[in-house]
């Protein structure tokens, strides 16, 4: 068992290159299988999830080389199996959007049930709903769905609430299917739209006509292409808030700033200090003290809620009563729980809301979706467990920004997200080993 040891309190220091963005390249990797051409991409991140996708496929008969220079080559046209076995492809949320070339090639397709991070139920229902629209037959059972096409027809369809994945679904499956289909209350996700950018260079007749509209004109076939993915908005809020945690200064490099603009207001409002230029921005994290907030997350432009758990670290350190309310995903807290191991005084709290993204009766009565946290506090170090992935890179920071060592099991969550992330850190000047055994 591998296992990180941090010793914190040193300043973070120096420059950083943002990966290509792991919610592009997963995706763009299943999208590549729409076409028996060659696609090529570049500024792949070289993280796990991205080798056990193409593991997945590899066993499918479908080709994927992905080399050290961040480029990766998909070739679909050996693809000879539309059924899913292998076991990884349950801890994958984006494994299920393969059910879509498996149709689109075979006509029928056969996928278990994908997961992902723990941090909420996680159905597809609204990705179904949208599939069943246009002639999709779908089942589920033993564990399996089972889907399959006799005819299939352009649709419009209008999601319940936002599906950043179940998006890109219809996306796929339409660009493909003759006539026009018009997705509304669509998702707006950058991610999505870094996606139809590879569609349509692949040849397909994807716009989004409205914020949440986007209109799909089906095509007989798609070609090969060559794309570069647009960089990981999450790893900039993660290395700008380790400079401010740690009281460094961080240059980020490939940042795009248009994709960040409510993270950048929400770090103004705490007073912290930003300057950016063409891809990049600088964080001086030196600046005390950080005023509290109060903050809800939400679908994008809004505050996204995977820099939820970064946030309410980065509020342990401001100045009075902070909150946090978690509406994305039901149940996005494990993480709260070591923190306050640590010392943070974070407490569940109860908000009336209706207004949640997910599905409310998925719902337990155990999930908590709002804290407070009252800051600052010190942090002490400790053994600390990862209970997901974006859990995993603030318990790092937090690890970083206490007193004395932590050490953090789990690790491999974080691999699934961020290329060499204990590296890079450390290239930074942070103190952290990555180390093997109990
Ligand atoms: N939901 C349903 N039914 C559906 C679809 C979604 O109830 O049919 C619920 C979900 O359970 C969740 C909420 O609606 O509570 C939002 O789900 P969405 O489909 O938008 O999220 P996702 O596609 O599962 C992607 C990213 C997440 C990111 C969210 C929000 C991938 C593989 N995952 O998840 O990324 O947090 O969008 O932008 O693209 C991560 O990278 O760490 C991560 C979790």
């Amino acid at each position: 068992m591998e296992s990180y040891l941090v010793t914190g309190g040193q300043p973070l220091e120096g420059e950083v290159t943002v990966s290509g963005a792991k919610n592009v390249a997963l995706k763009v990797l299943i999208a590549g299988l729409l076409t028996d051409e060659e696609v090529k991409i570049e500024n792949v991140p070289l993280i796990s999830d991205l080798f056990a996708l193409a593991e997945i496929i590899k066993e499918l008969g479908g080709k994927v080389e992905i080399f050290s220079s961040h480029t990766m080559v998909i070739n679909a046209s050996t693809l000879h199996s539309s059924s899913v076995t292998n076991l990884s492809f349950g801890k994958l949320r984006a494994s299920f959007l393969l059910l879509i070339p498996l149709l689109v090639r075979f006509r029928q397709a056969k996928i278990p049930l994908s997961g992902g991070d723990k941090i909420g139920v996680r159905p597809i229902d609204r990705t179904i709903n949208g599939l069943t629209k246009m002639g999709i037959e779908l089942d589920y059972g033993d564990g399996y769905y089972g889907a399959s096409v006799k005819k299939i027809t352009s649709t419009h369809y209008k999601f319940a609430k936002n599906t950043h994945t179940g998006t890109e679904a219809l996306i796929m499956m339409s660009a493909l299917t003759p006539g026009k289909t018009v997705l509304e209350n669509a998702a707006q996700e950058p991610e999505v739209d870094d996606l139809i950018k590879f569609l349509n260079s692949m040849g397909a007749k994807i716009k989004r006509t409205k914020a949440r509209t986007i209109e799909i004109t089906g095509v007989v076939k798609l070609h090969g292409t060559h794309f570069k993915i647009m960089s990981d908005r999450n790893e900039v809020v993660t290395f700008a808030l380790a400079a401010i945690l740690t009281k460094g200064k961080i240059s980020i490099k490939a940042v795009v700033h248009s994709h960040l603009r409510t993270f950048y207001q929400s770090l103004k409002n705490s007073g912290i200090k930003i300057k950016t230029s063409k891809d990049v921005l600088l964080i001086d994290g030196t600046v005390r003290p950080i005023f509290s907030s109060q903050i809800a997350t939400s679908f994008y432009p809004g505050f996204m809620t995977d820099w939820q758990a970064p946030w309410v670290l980065l509020m342990t350190q401001a100045e009075g009563v902070s909150q946090m309310h978690e509406k994305v995903f039901e149940n996005r807290f494990g993480y709260v729980r070591e923190l306050v191991k640590m010392g943070a005084k974070i407490v569940p709290v109860e908000i009336n809301s209706q207004d949640y993204n997910f599905n409310q009766q998925d719902d337990n009565q155990d999930n908590f979706h709002a804290v407070e946290i009252v800051g600052p506090t010190k942090l002490q170090g400790q053994d600390l467990i990862i209970p997901d992935l974006r859990a995993g890179a603030t318990l790092v920071l937090a690890a970083l920004t206490a007193g004395g060592r932590s050490r953090l099991y789990g690790i491999e969550h974080i691999d699934r997200g961020y290329e060499n992330f204990s590296q890079r850190l450390k290239l930074l000047g942070a103190k952290i080993e990555r180390v093997s055994g109990i």
